[in-house]
């Protein structure tokens, strides 16, 4: 089964805005990153906009022919109103809180049950796919059943923290997940630190595994590879 590549480009915002201006540019770089291969852009706007703008997402939205997916937290009103007025194909729900460096945790679908049926509802009635971002812990992905959520995005730092160490080890509790996940019908995404280097065997480990959404590496990878052979080598990483 092919395995999607959404390509987050946060890290162009990034860059951008230590200058001010507008250069890169992150519409064309979406634009782009879709000709050079990605089967869709993510983005993940936070409330102090450091990286990507809510003006972006409104813009990149315009542009899109993939696959739009926004990530955040939906605790945010205007996070929701976001989503909602851009009707993306696919929001991704994170429990980051607002300062944080980046997204370091899964929900809690057993805590959080309620609230996620209710917030999860809210973005299906408006016709958009829902993702949730959980730890792989079999007990958490078998509560996401229950939220009504689409699809799990698997938090895959420990994965690329110990893939170098013993990947066998490293893969064995997101296989095991994604049984789970598969049992429940629920679709499986991943990301946060996939790499070139733990991609492969990742997706050779999980075949069912629909998409991963990948920002970091990929763009670093980029500053020596160029975009256009990043975005190949990850697809090429992906194609098993
Ligand atoms: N998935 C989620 C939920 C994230 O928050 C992030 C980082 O913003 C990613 C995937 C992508 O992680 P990385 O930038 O390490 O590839």
């Amino acid at each position: 089964m092919g395995t999607k590549l959404s390509v987050n480009i946060n890290k162009i915002a990034t860059l951008r805005n230590s200058r001010g201006g507008n250069n890169p540019d992150v519409v064309k770089a979406a634009i782009d990153c879709q000709h050079f291969g990605a089967d869709g852009i993510t983005v993940h706007p936070r409330p102090d906009e450091r990286h990507i703008r809510y003006s972006d997402v409104r813009e990149i939205s315009n542009i899109i022919t993939t696959e739009f997916n926004i990530e955040g937290n939906p605790l945010e009103d205007k996070f929701v109103n976001l989503v909602l007025e851009v009707k993306p194909a696919q929001v991704t729900l994170v429990p980051d809180s607002p300062g944080q460096l980046t997204s370091n945790h899964g929900w809690d679908t057993i805590k959080e049950k309620e609230y996620l049926q209710r917030i999860i509802a809210v973005f299906k009635n408006a016709g958009i796919r829902v993702s949730i971002f959980v730890d792989p812990v079999e007990r958490i992905v078998a509560a996401a059943a229950d939220t009504g959520t689409d699809r799990v995005e698997l938090y895959t730092e420990d994965y690329a923290k110990n893939y170098r160490k013993d990947k066998n080890a490293a893969v064995a509790a997101y296989v095991k997940a994604a049984a789970i996940a598969g049992e429940n019908n629920l679709g499986l995404n991943a990301g946060h630190d996939l790499d070139r280097e733990n991609l492969q065997f990742f997706k050779q480990s999980i075949p069912s595994l629909l998409e991963v959404s990948i920002g970091h590496a990929l763009i670093s990878d980029a500053l020596y590879y160029g975009l256009e052979n990043a975005i190949q080598l990850y697809k090429r990483a992906l194609m098993i």
